[in-house]
C-alpha cells in the first residue's frame, strides 16, 4: 500500500501517520502539508527518518503540487489537510473556501485521474449543525446543517467528494468526528488551551454560560477508524465516528482544573461565539456494525493521560505557544531544501 496522507502535520493527521507506520509494516506514507500555522514538523520528528515516511510540501489546492507528491502512484488517499478552527473562519473565511473547498476537490480530481485511488475524506460533525437537548445524535442520514464558515467549507467538500463517487464512480469514503483530544493538538482548540492554560496559571475563557456540550473522541480511537475506513469501507459510503462521551464545557475545564491543581479562580466567563452550536452528538453505530470499530478510551481515563502528555511535553507546547516553533519549523524546512 502505498499512500497519500494531506495535512500529516496537523494534530490528527500526525498521529495517524505514527499508527499506520506502527500497524502496518508493509506500507509506505506520503505526507502533504503546506506546514501553515498548524502544520508542525515537531509533530512527527519521531518517524523522520522512517525509510517508509517522505514529506513534500505542497498545497492541496494546488493540481501541480498534489501532482508531484502522487508522481510515484498511490493506492490510497487520506485527507486531513484544511483550515479547522471556527474562530479564524469567522474572523475570515476566504482561506477556509480555498482550502476546504478547492483543496479536496483538487484531490478528488486526481484520484480519479488515477484510478484505482481511494480517498478518505476526513470531514466533521458539525455539518450537521446543532442539537437541541433531547435531540437524538446525528446520524448519517441527519440533514446538513452547518452554521459556522468552517462548517460549510466542509459540507460543501463532503458533498463535492460524494458527487465524484457518484459521477465518476471515483473511489471516496466520507467519515465525520466529533470533537478529538489528545496529544499535539494545537493549544487554540478547548483542551488544549485549558490544560496549557492551566499550568501556566493563565485566565480559562469559557465561552457565554459554558453550558454547550460536546462529544469527545480520544485521537487514537479516531485514528483507528480512519484505518478501518480505508481498509474496509464501502465505496461511496458516510461513517460517523464518536465515543458517546458527550459533556457540559463547563465540566470539562473544571475536570482539566482539577487535574491540573490549578485554582478554580482562572475560569473566567467571556464574550460567547457567534452562532455557538450549542450541542453535538453522533452516533457511531454505522461503523461499529460495518467497519468492526470500537472506540477504546472513556473520556474520563482520556483525558487524564492527555492532561499527563502535556504536563510532560512542555518542550513541544511552549515553543508554540510562544511562536517560536516557527522559527524551528524555517530552519527545519531549509536544511531539507538546501
Ligand atoms: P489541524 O488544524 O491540526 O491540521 C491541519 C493540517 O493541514 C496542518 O498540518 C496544515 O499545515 C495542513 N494544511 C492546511 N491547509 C493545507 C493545504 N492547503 N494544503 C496542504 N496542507 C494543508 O487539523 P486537525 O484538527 O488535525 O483536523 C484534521 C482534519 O480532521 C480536518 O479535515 C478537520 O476538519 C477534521 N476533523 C477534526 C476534528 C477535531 O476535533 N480536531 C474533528 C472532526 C474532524
Ligand atoms: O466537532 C468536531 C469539530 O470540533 C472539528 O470539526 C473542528 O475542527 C474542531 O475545532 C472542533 O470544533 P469546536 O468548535 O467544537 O472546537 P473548539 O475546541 O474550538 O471548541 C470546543 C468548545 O469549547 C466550543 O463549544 C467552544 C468552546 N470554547 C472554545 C475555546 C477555544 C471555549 O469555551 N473557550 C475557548 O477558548
Amino acid at each position: 500500500m502505498r499512500l497519500l496522507v494531506t495535512g500529516g502535520m496537523g494534530f490528527i493527521g500526525s498521529n495517524f501517520v505514527r499508527l499506520v507506520l506502527r500497524e502496518r509494516p508493509s506500507w509506505t506514507v506520503i505526507n502533504l502539508d503546506l506546514l501553515t500555522y498548524a502544520g508542525n514538523p515537531a509533530n512527527l520528528a519521531d518517524v523522520e527518518r522512517e525509510p517508509r515516511y517522505s514529506f513534500v510540501r505542497g498545497d492541496i489546492a494546488n493540481a501541480a503540487d498534489v501532482r508531484r507528491a502522487l508522481v510515484a502512484g498511490c493506492d490510497a488517499i487520506v485527507n486531513f489537510a484544511a483550515e479547522t478552527h471556527v474562530d479564524r473562519s469567522i474572523e475570515s473565511s476566504e482561506i477556509f473556501l480555498r482550502t476546504n473547498v478547492v483543496g479536496t476537490t483538487t484531490l478528488v480530481e486526481a484520484a480519479r485521474a488515477l484510478g484505482r485511488c481511494r480517498v478518505v475524506h476526513v470531514s466533521t460533525d458539525e455539518v450537521y449543525g446543532a442539537l437541541g437537548p433531547d435531540d437524538p445524535p446525528f446520524t448519517e442520514t441527519s440533514r446538513f446543517a452547518p452554521t459556522s464558515p468552517y462548517a460549510a467549507t466542509k459540507g460543501a467538500a463532503d458533498l463535492l467528494a460524494l458527487a465524484y463517487a457518484r459521477t465518476f464512480g471515483t473511489d471516496v469514503v466520507v467519515t465525520r468526528c466529533s470533537n478529538n483530544y489528545g496529544p499535539y493538538q494545537f493549544p487554540e482548540k478547548l483542551v488544549p488551551l485549558m490544560i496549557t492554560n492551566a499550568i501556566e496559571g493563565k485566565r480559562l475563557p469559557v465561552y457565554g454560560d459554558g453550558l454547550q456540550v460536546r462529544d469527545w473522541i480520544h485521537v487514537e480511537d479516531h485514528c483507528t477508524g480512519l484505518l478501518a475506513a480505508l481498509e474496509h469501507g464501502r465505496a461511496g459510503q458516510e461513517y460517523n465516528f464518536g465515543a458517546r462521551a458527550e459533556r457540559i464545557n463547563l465540566d470539562v475545564v473544571r475536570r482539566i482544573v482539577g487535574l491540573i491543581g490549578a485554582s478554580p479562580d482562572l475560569v473566567a466567563h467571556v464574550a460567547d461565539r457567534p452562532a455557538h452550536d450549542r450541542r453535538y452528538a453522533v452516533l457511531p453505530d454505522k461503523a461499529e456494525r460495518e467497519l468492526g470499530w470500537r472506540p477504546r478510551r472513556s473520556f474520563d481515563e482520556g483525558l487524564a493521560e492527555t492532561v499527563r502528555w502535556y504536563v510532560g511535553n512542555e518542550r513541544w507546547w511552549r515553543p508554540v505557544k510562544d511562536g517560536s516553533y516557527r522559527d524551528f519549523y524555517r530552519r527545519w524546512y531549509e536544511e531539507r531544501t538546501a
